[in-house]
């Protein structure tokens, strides 16, 4: 088997890992792509659906932005209903002069495969029993089966963008990782209907769960409701997903809501979880692989492209002006970024969900949080700061 060479070897055809090399190829630096699954089915994913104007504006910058700026939908803010009260729009335009973007992760990902083949991009899918070895030394390992081949691919640095459950956080040995972790006893069922979309991002809470209405092009409505963390798909008919969301949102919304059948339904289970350093040698970590946060707040994603912004920009340096400065801080940067998020999204699945078990404090304790926020200019101001996200460099 003769090996590959490559700079950076790249595990996860992900966001991050895709972004990354696609970034890489137009600084002119050769990268190899290894991803677990087929091309179909990293294609088919459906997951995040709102951008940050930090990550609207990055995607724009490296020439991924035109289909985008077609088929998104730019929004001044988002809304906020709650069972018995005024309902809040978080005027995020107002406060930040910025716009978000409701763009589906599924169709980033179409655009960036599309286009790391048009550049003619080195992407293995379908691999298997992918190892990293040699982290520690000046030419790190990647070794994988690929059609029933053994593979290895001789590199300068790895980038691990294999999501939550990759292999490439688990070669960073133990002693020198730290993580933090809670997870929430609820989940998210989620369905896509080619319906008309509610006019905003709309995030609902009901004494029967949470409910929160997006989008992702003037067709394609996405949905979401707080369920059990045992409910099974099997469990929720079109019909009773329809008449939970109605119930939990406000008359004066359901009114304007479109519903028809679902062309996807599933279940996510909700985690807070964060792996430090995201550094190891020359083992860098990027976005799902070190940290994961509830979707309430939308980050997941977006964090998954500022990680790339920060470690893109580390290893141009690196190759171009020997400057290893932004390689010895990536991960203090990323991760100053990654906790706030990490907050957000906390305090939004806190505030916006039912806790089985939870007591009549706690409940006093989250109509107080939405009546702060009602009456208060400057926690709306807050939100959409933090809802629009911190810029790349602060
Ligand atoms: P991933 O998208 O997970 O990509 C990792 C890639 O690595 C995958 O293609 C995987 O197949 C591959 N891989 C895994 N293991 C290996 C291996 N051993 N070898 C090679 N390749 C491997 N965020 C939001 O903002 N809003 C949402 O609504 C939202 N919904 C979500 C729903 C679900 C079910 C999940 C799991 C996540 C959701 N997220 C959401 C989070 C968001 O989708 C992620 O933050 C984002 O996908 C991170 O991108 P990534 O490239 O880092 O990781
Ligand atoms: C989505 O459109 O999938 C979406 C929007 C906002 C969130 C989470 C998910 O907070």
């Amino acid at each position: 088997m003769t090996p590959h060479k490559t700079q950076v070897a790249i595990i996860g055809g992900g966001p991050s890992g895709l972004l990354l090399s696609h970034i890489l190829h137009l600084n002119g630096i050769e990268s190899i792509i290894v991803e677990r699954q087929s091309k179909n089915h990293v294609l088919g994913r459906i997951r995040a659906g709102v951008l940050e104007a930090g990550t609207v504006q990055l995607l724009r910058d490296v020439g991924l932005g035109m289909r985008m700026d077609k088929e998104g939908i730019p929004h001044d803010g988002t809304s906020i209903t709650w069972e018995g009260k005024p309902s809040l729009f978080i005027d995020v335009k107002k406060y930040t002069g910025k716009s978000f973007m409701a763009y589906g992760q599924t169709s980033i990902t179409e655009d960036l495969f599309q286009q790391r083949e048009l550049d003619n991009g080195h992407i293995f899918c379908e691999a298997s029993d992918v190892k990293i070895s040699n982290v520690e030394k000046k030419r790190p390992e990647v070794m994988f089966f690929y059609k029933g081949k053994s593979q290895k691919i001789i590199c300068d640095y790895i980038a691990g963008c294999d999501g939550f459950h990759g292999v490439s956080r688990h070669a960073i040995p133990q002693k020198y990782q730290r993580s933090f972790q809670r997870n929430y006893p609820f989940g998210w069922l989620g369905i896509m209907a080619e319906v008309p979309p509610y006019k905003h991002v709309l995030y609902g809470y009901h004494s029967e769960g949470f409910a929160l209405a997006s989008q992702r092009n003037p067709m394609l409505s996405r949905f979401y409701i707080q369920v059990n963390i045992n409910d099974k798909i099997e469990d929720w008919s079109d019909d009773r997903f329809w008449e939970a969301l109605i119930k939990r949102l406000p008359k004066e919304v359901t009114k304007s809501i479109k519903t028809g059948p679902s062309i996807e339904k599933s279940i996510a289970p909700l985690r807070s979880f964060v792996s430090e350093p995201m550094q190891y040698h020359n083992l860098f970590l990027a976005g799902d692989s070190a940290h994961v946060v509830p979707p309430t707040g939308a980050k997941g994603l977006n964090l998954a492209v500022s990680d790339i912004y920060y470690l893109s920009r580390a290893i141009i340096e690196s190759y171009k002006n020997k400057n290893f400065m932004h390689l010895e801080n990536y991960s203090r940067t990323a991760l100053s970024r990654v906790w706030s998020a990490i907050n957000l999204s906390w305090r939004l699945t806190k505030m916006l969900h039912i806790f089985p078990g939870e007591d009549p404090f706690d409940e006093q304790i989250r109509q107080s949080d939405y009546d702060l926020l009602l009456k208060s200019e400057a926690l709306q101001q807050a939100l959409a700061v933090q809802y629009i996200g911190l810029p790349f460099d602060l």
